[in-house]
């Protein structure tokens, strides 16, 4: 159903499969052990050392409406796995994955083009399994081994690709709408005030989060607003 491509290091495994988007079949998944340039969304930089789970799948659907909601289906996935692993692992909108207020995975998707068509997706995913240090990190961090638990990477993989999977042909088909029950149980922050930045910026609390996977804010007036782009900050 898919290939596992592994290397030792990559600059980034998201620009592996850019790179090399025409000789790769869809759905190949490039692994790296590490990452000399690991990137994150809004160009951040991810620190990608040895110990963390690196991959990044390269998607060539035939229908391309709603490549934007794979994020989101990835968000599931991961947490859907590592539930499986008794950790209490939850979204934080619109891809984030938390552990106790603490960024565990991260999910950075990439338009792959060709001559100005849209050829395919580069769907990269950071998992942090069992770095030794995740001090360098500036942001809060967690990962599986600070929280107590020892799993495999391989294992963790093939439970998250399980999982992505499973929605996958339904999500081309009709977008968020087909996971947005799985989303939201998965996303605790309903009802709480929030900010949105580095995107679109807006600030309310959290209504809903509608049939495209949009989270809707209402503002201290009772306005409504709908925030496509963006991250809770
Ligand atoms: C973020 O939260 O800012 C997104 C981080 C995405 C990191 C992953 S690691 C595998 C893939 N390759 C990259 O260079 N980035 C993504």
């Amino acid at each position: 159903m898919y290939d596992i491509v592994e290397f030792g290091e990559l600059a980034s495994t998201n620009n592996y499969v850019k790179e090399n988007s025409k000789v790769l079949k869809d759905k190949t998944i490039i692994v790296a052990t590490r990452q000399t340039n690991g990137r994150g969304r809004f160009d951040r930089q991810w620190i990608s050392e040895e110990g963390g789970l690196y991959f990044t799948i390269f998607l060539k659907p035939e229908k391309t409406d709603f490549l934007i909601n794979l994020t989101q289906l990835m968000s599931v996935a991961v947490c859907r796995a590592l539930n499986m692993f008794e950790v209490n692992a939850y979204i934080k909108w619109p891809n984030d994955v938390l552990v106790r207020g603490e960024k565990i995975c991260g999910i950075l998707s990439e338009a792959v083009i060709t001559n100005d068509k849209i050829e395919g997706l580069a769907l990269g995913a950071g998992i942090n399994v069992s770095q030794k240090n995740l001090d360098n990190i500036n942001a809060p961090a967690v990962s599986l081994k600070t929280l107590g638990v020892n799993a495999e990477k391989k294992d963790l993989l093939n439970k998250i690709l399980f999982e992505f999977f499973k929605f996958y042909d339904c999500v081309i088909q009709k977008g968020f709408i087909a996971i947005r029950e799985e989303y939201i149980n998965l996303f605790p922050a309903f009802g709480s005030f929030v900010k949105v930045g580095a995107g679109e910026h807006a600030a309310g609390i959290i209504k809903d989060i509608d049939a495209a996977g949009r989270l809707v804010l209402q503002d201290g007036k009772g306005i409504i607003r709908t925030v496509l782009t963006g991250e809770i900050i």
